[in-house]
């Protein structure tokens, strides 16, 4: 005999782990894990001090992992090089030299892993003797000469082997002019992850720490997105819709997950999140004091980006969360 007169109790459907498994309205896979990988021209790895648990790796080093990481279900990696300073300049020339890092590393993976979908990141601020992602005139970072280098960048990738380029810059234009320069040089598989909704973070710290890649005067405030505007990611997205991505991607993602909805409700294409250095060190961190549960929180804070409407993440934790999985 019960004490409420309750015909509806949703707990029902919670009350095992069976039932929960079956009402379940996201689900994690590997599949959908993007792995962030750092690379450098030297031989061995070295452990980054910015991400505890993250390597920059050299060559052999590199394929090694992603091959680990293939094992554990991980089907896709994104590179991000450390180039170094000798090789900077103020148009990042070394970002279409076609036995630069990152060509190199591409086709090692490519041969070893032939199952990996090889992704790039499509920016010149490793290249950049500035520190921006765009070539910088008398302070001002410059549109259109940018987006010039950057198709050269995109070509040298899809050219070594790169399945899918990613444009981080967040330069005007850029998705566009980089489909018409991959098309003109026949890649017209190569598709285009667009970083779409790109904000000025502060979680980005870790990451320029891990390639020395801050920008050496001012701020990103001039291309990256005021972390204040939602309805502006909109009006990003329908730009790269129409200049041709294939994905869009929203980042960060955790403290973004308003917008990962918008895009989700606005757009048909698959939506990318990207789980940045800062969000991996917070929960890094604080699991280290050992008052959070690393594993559950982990895959608490990736169900949550999922349930708000990202198919893909990108996430350091992609190898350990593929051996939770
Ligand atoms: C730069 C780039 C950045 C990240 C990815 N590509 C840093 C920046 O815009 O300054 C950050 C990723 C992270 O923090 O994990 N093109």
């Amino acid at each position: 005999m019960s004490d409420l007169d309750l015909p509806i109790r949703p707990r029902r459907n919670r009350r095992s782990e069976a039932i929960r498994g079956l009402v379940r309205e996201t689900r994690l896979s590997p599949q959908q894990l993007i792995y962030p990988l750092f690379l450098h021209e030297d031989k061995g790895d070295t452990p980054l001090e910015s991400l505890p648990g993250q390597t920059r790796w050299g060559l052999d080093g590199l394929v090694r992992e992603v091959e680990r990481a293939h094992k554990l279900g991980i089907n896709a990696v994104v590179l991000f090089p450390k180039v170094p300073e000798a090789k900077k300049n103020p148009t990042g020339d070394e970002s279409w030299n076609e036995k630069g890092l990152v060509p190199r590393a591409i086709s090692a993976i490519k041969e070893n892993t032939p199952g990996v979908a090889v992704i790039t990141d499509v920016a010149l601020d490793p290249y950049n003797s500035d520190g921006h992602d765009g070539i910088v005139r008398e302070g001002v970072i410059v549109n259109d000469e940018t987006v010039e280098v950057l198709c050269k960048q995109a070509v040298c990738q899809a050219r070594a082997g790169a399945d899918i380029v990613a444009p981080s810059d967040m330069m005007d234009g850029r998705v566009g002019a980089i489909r018409a320069a991959l098309d003109d040089e026949g890649f017209t598989d190569v598709a285009i992850l667009a970083y779409t909704a790109k904000y000025a973070s502060a979680y980005y710290g870790p990451f320029r720490g891990a390639l020395d890649s801050a920008p050496k005067a001012g701020d990103k405030k001039t291309y990256q997105m005021d972390p204040a505007n939602a309805r502006e990611a909109l009006r990003e997205a329908a730009l790269d819709e129409d200049e041709g991505a294939d994905m869009l991607m929203v980042k960060p993602a955790g403290p973004y997950l308003d917008v990962i909805a918008a895009l989700r409700d606005f757009s048909p294409l698959p939506i990318a999140a990207y789980q940045v250095s800062g969000e991996y060190l917070m929960i890094k961190a604080a699991a280290k004091s050992g008052w959070l549960n690393e594993q559950a929180v982990v895959l608490e804070s990736l169900t949550g980006i999922a349930r708000a409407g990202a198919d893909m993440i990108l996430t350091y934790f992609a190898a350990q969360a593929a051996e939770w999985l």
